[in-house]
């Protein structure tokens, strides 16, 4: 949860630092720091904040120019987001500086032994043991690859190290272990970053490191090996998204960009997995046929967003392949001592794919045996690369910290799946899955319209700014739809905000309702299951009853719930099982709208971090 840059090369490396940083703020920005080689010393500044206060200390008090350094945005773990506690930690001679992210979990033993040599360490943080082993172990071989090596082997936890050493000027040095760093190589200069984003100005040629590695960058070129010193894997990749795609786009807030790119996420998910036919094309699931054949359940592990989309993809996957899902919170799952084997086919959705929670379940799932197939948004991410297989969502880099078009994309890559898993399994005909196709193929239309009219979303929640609390209602698909637009809004908003299947209601959460609340109810289409339709149509009826403000999200054409709506959205007429792609849309928007109007910053919101990578 923290953004790194390191750098070596030619350029200017405060300019690329701080600009990298600057791309991976949504990773955590409570407080920054940059470190550089110059003259033959180390130079830094750091401060609590965002990165704007750490601008400023760079712009009153420059550093030396150098074309070695490394930066960091922190979400604090381990002691207060202020300047002490703030990266890059150097040691005491201040020859080594080091940034971190992730949890060193033995840092108490290391930080006594490091006092009982005589290290004054000036932080509470558990990263300033890293600074100060490095120190030792450089000033014993000369060399800080190896001695980087030497510490990580006496690391317990998830960590992810930059270095740099002034008696080693042309070397950055990084290490990782359950958590991001990915290598950009480019023409006399390397960069090590948590994500891509931060150098992609630069160059799109890209190294994906493995478990317990560590890199060794300079300007002619990088040198993996692994914790012990053999030669380590190393997988090159190309970053197939440009720096603009990571900028703004001239919208307000990352997150309205995102919103506005659902119908383009959607199509780049559905692009070359759909052949002429119809038939769907997934080479890249690569559990083979057979195994998929055998599989007797399918077991879902995700976070938040992408438990709600496991949800959705629990009612999908059993309509259309009669196997039995169960959907698990990752944090939950491996404490409950699931029933795994090798028939049993795990998925795991994460966007990041860095999420500990959901890595640690995924881990757990493949100790038992099960095999593992990922849904993930990020390319060269952990969470892939420790599954059998995986299938990418195409959203591109989602920024905001809540998530929208990696969500639908989420969806979207759990339907391919579903199919995919019936067509192997014949319990759904050629016939069938290209209509399912066809339809999803129309989605993206149906999310323009949508997105053409959002303002009275946007008017109705400007009004609903000064509510304490929002209820979600739904049925169905709709119901972990209401969970999404909940969560949205507590995210956004800071605002109360429950869902509630509406079946529910009468057990206990109508009690919850009083004159002028807010309910959101999404509709599920007439044209699935009319019992399904009439009975929300009623508990519509029920809290209306009872003073609540009802805001109806229904399809075009049904009119039945007209007299009940205090506020009616109308979305497209899409299949049942495919209406959480449209629905969501709204909520989104008027999660969005109305955090907005209480003033708070959208895509960063308190608290809060992209990507989880503790647990
Ligand atoms: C959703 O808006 C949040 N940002 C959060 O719930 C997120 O979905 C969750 O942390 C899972 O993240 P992942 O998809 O990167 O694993």
């Amino acid at each position: 949860m923290c953004g790194i840059v390191g750098y070596v090369g030619f350029r200017p490396a405060l300019d690329v630092v701080v600009a990298g940083l600057k791309r991976l703020e949504y990773r955590g920005y409570d407080s920054a720091g940059v470190a550089v080689l110059a003259d033959g010393g180390l130079a830094t500044a750091k401060r609590a904040g965002k990165l704007v206060n750490l601008d400023k200390a760079l712009a009153e008090a420059p550093l030396p120019g150098g074309t070695v350094g490394l930066g960091h945005t922190r979400w604090a773990t381990h002691g207060a987001p202020n300047d002490a506690n703030a990266h890059p930690h150097l040691d005491n001679a201040g020859r080594v500086a080091v940034v971190h992210n992730g949890i060193i979990e033995n840092f108490a033993a290391l930080r006594a032994e490091l006092a009982g040599r005589g290290h004054a360490l000036a932080s509470e943080t558990d990263t300033e043991v890293v600074s100060h082993l490095l120190a030792e172990a450089f000033s014993a071989c000369g060399d800080l690859a190896e001695a980087m090596r030497q510490v990580c082997r006496r690391l317990d936890g998830a960590f992810t190290l930059v270095a740099v050493h002034a008696d080693e000027p042309g070397v950055v040095v990084g290490a990782r272990r359950n958590s991001p760093l990915v290598v950009g190589v480019g023409d006399g200069e390397a960069f090590l970053a948590s994500d891509v984003a931060a150098f992609i100005d630069h160059t799109r040629e890209a190294v994906e490191l493995g478990q317990d590695q560590v890199v060794e960058a300079r300007r002619d070129g990088v040198t993996v090996t692994t914790f012990d010193g053999a030669p380590g894997e190393v997988r090159n990749f190309h970053v197939d998204w440009d720096a603009s795609a990571a900028e703004k786009g001239g919208y307000a807030s990352f997150m309205l960009k995102e919103i506005a790119e659902q119908p383009k996420a959607v199509a780049d998910t559905l692009l070359g997995r759909i052949d002429e036919a119809g038939t769907l094309v997934l080479d890249e699931v690569r559990i083979p046929a057979e195994t998929l054949r055998e599989a007797e359940k399918v077991v879902i592990v995700a976070c938040g967003t992408a438990f709600h989309a496991a949800l959705i993809a629990k009612y999908a996957i059993e309509h259309w392949t009669r196997m039995p899902c169960e959907v698990e919170l990752a944090s939950e799952f491996r404490y409950r001592d699931p029933i795994l084997d090798q028939r049993t086919l795990v998925v795991a959705i994460s966007q990041s794919g860095e999420t500990m929670d959901t890595l640690m379940a995924l881990r757990h799932a493949r100790e038992q045996g099960a095999r593992v197939l990922a849904i993930c948004n990020t390319n060269g991410s952990t969470i892939p690369r420790e599954s059998d297989a995986v299938l990418y969502t195409h959203a591109g880099p989602e920024v905001a910290v809540a998530s929208t078009k990696a969500f639908l994309t989420q969806l979207v890559a759990c339907y391919l799946v579903a199919l995919y898993l019936g067509q192997v399994r014949g319990t759904k005909w050629g016939d069938e899955i290209r209509d399912v196709v066809r339809e999803l193929s129309g989605v993206p239309a149906r999310l323009e319209r949508v997105l053409e009219t959002m303002e009275p979303v946007r008017e109705l929640a400007r009004t609903l700014a000064d509510k304490r609390t929002v209820l979600f209602l739904g049925r169905h698909v709709g119901y972990p739809v209401a969970l999404e637009g909940a969560l949205k809004l507590k995210e956004l908003a800071y605002m109360h905000a429950e869902g509630f299947a509406a079946g529910e209601l009468k057990h206990g959460p109508i009690a919850l309702v009083e004159r002028d609340l807010p309910v959101v109810v999404v509709v599920p289409s007439p044209r699935g299951r009319s019992v399904l339709h009439g009975k929300i149509v009623s508990n519509i009826q029920e809290i209306r009853a009872r003073g609540a403000r009802t805001v109806v999200i229904a399809e075009e054409g049904d009119e039945s719930v007209v007299p009940y709506a205090d506020h009616l959205v109308r979305i497209p007429a899409t299949p049942t099982l495919l209406q959480p792609l449209v629905a969501t849309v709204p909520l989104q928007v008027f999660a969005c709208e109305l955090a907005t109007a209480r003033g708070n910053e959208v895509d960063q919101p308190r608290n809060l971090a992209k990507s989880v990578t503790v647990e």
